[in-house]
């Protein structure tokens, strides 16, 4: 298939884009290369750097391709700046998913993979999460993924155009390889912060808040490798050649405490990981776990990797960034 990657040079995209490339498709990666990194595009990929803010510059990128499908990460994706800045993140994520819907509309591309995030359901009541769980987004980040959700289910209705909304859980780890990873600045994500302490180049990281109703007192979240993320969206791919519109969590549906990944991290990579405990981070929910029975049988998905496995790749990757 010729597959459309928006923000495919970011980490769960360029993840996604090798897997593509590895099963035989011809993609397509847009990307303004705002968070992205282009030495994480493989050189035989079509790379257009356009900005889904753009609407023309869009369609006539657009227009240079046959396409079949899309997969659309592009997106900011920090939880603490969406409410610092709320004006920068509905207008990225949502007039740019909507430029984005609306030009493949009139090009009539029909199939669309969306990444969307457990943070729609704020503070769940039911953990594991299940899709059927009420929605309550609680921060402008989860709000736009919220609203493109809605938007992409009107699209279907008045042009039948078909959506798989993959809810993503924590994603985590780096490709076995060790040739691409996750790269943000500022980096704000547990397991990245703690290798990086690891690494010597923090002193310490703070565990926000240890009086939280779990064992150890600290935040539960389902951590999942983003190459299994990456097998999710194409299998939604193949899903979407018949199948109907679908929103999906995708999760291991098993979690773990921000006191356990330390003690892992340490555990792995041999070194002392200094903590601190500091204040609840406002925002933060107790517990995150998916519960991953209907993308094990929708998509017939199976993650395969453990938190072992998560962080000794993305350890391999911090020792080595390529970028
Ligand atoms: N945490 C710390 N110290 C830190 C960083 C994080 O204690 O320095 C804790 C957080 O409080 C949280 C857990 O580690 O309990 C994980 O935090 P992350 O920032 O790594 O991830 P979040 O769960 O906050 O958010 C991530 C993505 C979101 C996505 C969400 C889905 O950043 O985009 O997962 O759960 F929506």
């Amino acid at each position: 298939m010729n597959i459309l990657v928006t923000g495919g040079a970011g980490y769960i995209g360029s993840h996604t884009v090798k897997l593509l490339q590895q099963k035989g498709h011809n993609v397509i990666v847009f990307d303004n290369l705002s968070r992205g990194h282009i030495e994480a595009v493989p050189e035989e990929v079509s790379f257009e750097k356009v900005d889904l803010l753009d609407f023309d510059s869009l369609s006539n990128a657009l227009n240079k391709y046959e396409i079949d499908a899309v997969i659309h990460f592009a997106a900011f994706a920090y939880v603490g700046e969406s409410v610092d800045n709320p004006g920068m993140y509905y207008t990225n994520n949502v007039s740019g998913s909507i430029n984005l819907i609306k030009a493949l509309n009139n090009k009539g591309v029909k199939k669309i993979v969306f990444s969307s995030t457990c943070s729609l359901y704020g503070n769940p009541e039911i953990v594991p999460i299940s899709e059927k769980e009420s929605l309550k987004p609680i921060n402008p980040y989860a709000k736009t993924k919220f609203m493109i959700e809605h938007v992409l289910a009107d699209f279907e209705i008045s042009s039948g155009m078909k959506y798989v909304a993959l809810r993503y859980f924590n994603a985590a780890g780096a490709d076995f390889s060790g040739q691409i990873g996750e790269s943000h600045a500022p980096e704000t994500h547990l397991i990245p912060i703690v290798l990086q302490v690891a690494l010597g180049k923090r002193e310490k990281v703070s565990i926000f808040g240890d009086d939280y109703p779990t064992n150890d007192g600290t935040c539960i979240r389902d951590y999942i490798h983003v190459n299994d993320l990456a097998d999710a969206h194409l299998r939604a791919l193949q899903y979407l050649n018949d199948g109907e519109s679908q929103v999906i969590n995708l999760g291991t549906g098993r979690g773990y405490s921000v006191k356990e990944i330390i003690d892992k991290a340490e555990e792995i990579t041999g070194r002392p990981i200094k903590r601190e405990i500091t204040s609840r981070r406002p925002g933060d929910p107790a517990v995150l776990i998916a519960d991953n029975k209907k993308a094990r049988e929708v998509l017939g998905w199976n993650p395969q990797s453990g938190l072992t496995d998560i962080i000794k790749s993305a350890w391999q990757w911090h020792l080595n960034p390529k970028y």
